[in-house]
């Protein structure tokens, strides 16, 4: 499989949002990742199902929601709604794990969790078969624009190891600092989504930007 390229539209122009769109399509990405945050959970404020539904009607790719918010599965039907193909929760946002995997599930998207930096990764062992993606965070959550963690990436190849064990099927993505020098150390480790802002829309070349990123694997 080759690897999936989800560009964050957190670093893209809102004034000239799907011109903005219209360019990371153009340059064959893969999704859209679209990040959600409260102001509660992570120190930065975004959008919701407001800006999704928008972005759902402007765009054909999978659309790829980060929610970085407090009791997620309080707004799942909201992002469904909206558009949502993958909804991905923080574990450290939820007391319901199961809960909220099967009420995203039952409303016919794709469930990830995802582990911010400082959470063990064995955390998630328990809902490995029931899942569909888990993010790694290789930045703090909140803001584009931070440095890679490489401490993070024997999460990864935990991922890969016990995916294999299982024979679980979830995708690894991994967001945050990815950009053409981090990104061969991800997919050396076995990522199949590099989730990428700062660096895509910042790239005064943004199709080279993905190529680069596209042609890891
Ligand atoms: C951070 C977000 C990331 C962010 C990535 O909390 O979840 O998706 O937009 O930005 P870059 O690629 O610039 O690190
Ligand atoms: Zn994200």
């Amino acid at each position: 499989m080759s690897i999936l390229i989800s560009p964050s539209i957190l670093s893209a122009d809102f004034a000239k949002l799907e011109s903005e769109i219209r360019d990371v399509e153009r340059c064959g990405a893969d999704w859209l990742h679209l990040d959600v945050m409260d102001g509660v959970f992570v120190p930065n404020l975004t959008f919701g199902p407001v800006i999704v539904d928008a972005v759902n009607r402007l765009s054909d790719l999978p659309l790829d929601v980060h929610l970085m918010i407090v009791d997620p599965a309080r707004y799942v039907d909201r992002f469904v709604k909206a558009g949502a193909d993958w909804i991905t929760f923080h574990i450290e946002a939820e007391k319901d794990v199961e809960g909220t995997i099967e009420l995203i599930r039952s409303h016919g998207a794709k469930a990830g969790i995802s582990v911010s930096p400082p959470t063990p990764i064995e955390l998630i062992e328990p809902y490995l078969t029931r899942i569909d993606l888990v993010l790694v965070m290789s930045v703090n959550p909140g803001f584009s624009g931070q440095k890679f963690m490489p401490e993070v990436l024997p999460k990864v190849r935990w991922l890969v190891e016990m995916r294999k064990k299982t024979g679980a099927h979830y995708l690894i993505s991994i967001d945050g600092g990815i950009n053409d020098r981090t990104a061969p150390m991800a997919v050396d480790a076995g990522v199949d989504v590099l989730v990428s802002a700062s660096y895509i829309f910042g790239s005064a070349d943004r199709c080279e930007a993905i190529r680069k990123l596209a042609s890891l694997k």
